[in-house]
């Protein structure tokens, strides 16, 4: 299996895969009426609270997915009147210091003394001193490029509180001390020539995937008597038939509950009113079974949204939320997932994948962290890393996050457990 193959066939937009949805040939409903479901309360734990083994930095003074708070942009840049005197070296060792936001080395290559792995999401600038950019220009690309440029996908630095006043003008010292092109002592640092990571692993080889006893243990959790007497197994006898194809059809609108539910949602909420079982959204229980179902969906071609207008409208929304500015770093989702941004890039040592190609796998085993994630933990994840506080693995947002991505991904067949890095 390869990640980084590209996908045959590339992303309709939502206006074209709505046609398709008219035209009949995606099969996909909102979740029917005569679902049991606990519509009550949260599907998780209450109040949420962040992975203990997170990082734990609270970022409420900035944007998330659900609220609007971040410092305002500044409407025109700062007139730079006498030449910007700086520390050179204080700048440069700011502009390698990975611990500040990633810095700046995370999109570019900053002359020959650029550290190992530098991303490739911006230009060189190792000339960028030859360039006859005005120190005006410099200080304030810096402090926030988006006098310049709305629609960068640069962090705005200054703006929010990443560097102060006096450590942009040693950057911007730094900056115009780069006269010389870069130089690898090791090729694989340059991001031009760095092969994109693959994939090789099977992923539903139970030697190769640790996640394939989640397989095994959804299987006798389905089969487990709940608080009420009933287990999944007494109402749905041959889930092999029954859920053939439900997993690659999720996640699905709920007109009852005004809000996308993804399996691991679904999960919660039939368990509660069906078996009793409380199987709370990232328990492990929750977890196994949610890769269970969607296991028995492998091979099915993505095929998610129907045309309940609700279901219309939450698309909508995951479509515009992915492309919303979130957090210190000021990123949206499509930052850095989109070909036409940062996406087929290195943002430092990773690669940034596209968005397609990326549900068709979840839940999914984490090597580097030893554990399953499903898709709404993968999403807090790429919250808390662009600074930005996560929401609770339940927030509606996410779930028309899923649906937007789902349909991105339409006719990929399910291969679930994936294994990524
Ligand atoms: C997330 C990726 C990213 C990071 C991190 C980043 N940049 Fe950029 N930068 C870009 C991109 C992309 C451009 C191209 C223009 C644009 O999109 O605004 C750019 C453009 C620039 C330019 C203008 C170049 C020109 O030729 O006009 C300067 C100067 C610059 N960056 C400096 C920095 C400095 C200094 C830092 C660290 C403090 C930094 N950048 C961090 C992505 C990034
Ligand atoms: C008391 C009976 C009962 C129990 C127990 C039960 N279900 Fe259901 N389930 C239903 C009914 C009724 C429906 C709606 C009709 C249908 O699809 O069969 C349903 C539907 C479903 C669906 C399809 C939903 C859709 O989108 O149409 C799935 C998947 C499912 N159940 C899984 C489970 C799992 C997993 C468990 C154990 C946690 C479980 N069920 C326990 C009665 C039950
Ligand atoms: C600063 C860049 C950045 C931003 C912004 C970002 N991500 Fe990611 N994302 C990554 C990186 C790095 C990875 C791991 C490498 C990869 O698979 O792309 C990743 C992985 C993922 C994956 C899993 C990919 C896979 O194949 O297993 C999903 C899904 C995802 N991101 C969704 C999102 C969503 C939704 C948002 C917005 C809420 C978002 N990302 C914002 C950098 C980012």
């Amino acid at each position: 299996m390869t990640v980084t193959t590209p996908h045959p066939t590339t992303s309709p937009s939502v206006a074209a895969y709505a046609a398709l949805l008219l035209a009949g040939d995606v099969a996909a409903a909102a979740l029917p009426a005569q679902v049991p479901l606990d519509t009550t309360g949260s599907a998780t734990s209450e109040p949420w609270t962040r992975y203990g083994d997170w990082p734990d930095k609270d970022y409420r003074a900035f944007n998330t997915l659900s609220s609007r708070v971040s410092p305002p942009q500044p409407d025109r840049p700062v007139e730079i009147t006498a030449p910007v005197v700086g520390d050179v070296s204080a700048g440069k060792e700011l502009a390698f210091d990975r611990s500040r936001g990633g810095s700046c080395v995370a999109c570019h290559v900053m002359g020959p003394d650029t550290p190992e792995l530098p991303g490739n999401v911006g230009p060189d600038l190792s000339l960028i001193g030859n360039g006859g950019r005005s120190d005006t220009y410099l200080y304030n690309y810096v402090r926030d490029a988006r006098v310049y440029n709305p629609a960068t996908v640069m962090p705005p630095w200054g703006t929010n509180g990443l560097f102060d006043d006096g450590e942009i003008r040693n950057i911007v010292a730094f900056l115009k001390s780069l006269t010389t092109p870069a130089r690898f002592s090791n090729p694989l640092d340059n991001p031009a020539n760095r092969p994109p990571p693959k994939e090789e692993r099977d992923n539903l080889d139970p030697l190769e995937n640790p996640a394939m006893q989640a397989v095994e243990d959804g299987t006798s959790l389905f089969a487990r008597v709940g608080s009420s007497g009933k287990s999944c197994a007494s109402c749905h006898a041959s889930p092999e038939t029954a859920f053939r194809t439900w997993g690659a059809q999720m996640p699905k609108y709920s007109p009852t509950m005004k809000k996308v539910l993804g399996v691991e949602e679904f999960v919660t909420r039939h368990g509660r009113t069906t078996t009793g079982d409380d199987l709370a959204m990232q328990s492990d229980d929750n977890t196994a079974l949610s890769v269970y179902l969607r296991y028995l969906a492998n091979g099915t071609p993505i095929a998610v949204g129907g045309d309940d207008p609700g279901e219309r409208q939450a698309l909508a929304q995951g479509e515009k939320l992915m492309r919303t500015k979130i957090g210190q770093l000021n990123f949206a989702c499509m930052d850095c997932h989109a070909p036409d941004k940062g996406a087929n890039k290195w943002i430092r040592g990773q690669w940034l994948g596209e968005s397609r190609g990326q549900t068709d796998h979840f839940p999914t085993w984490r090597t580097s962290r030893a554990e399953i994630w499903d898709i709404r933990k993968r999403f807090q994840w790429c919250n808390v890393a662009v600074r930005a506080n996560e929401l609770p693995p339940d927030a509606p947002e996410y779930g028309a996050i899923e649906l937007y991505l789902n349909t991105l991904n339409a006719g990929l067949p399910l291969s679930v457990p994936g294994i990524r890095h």
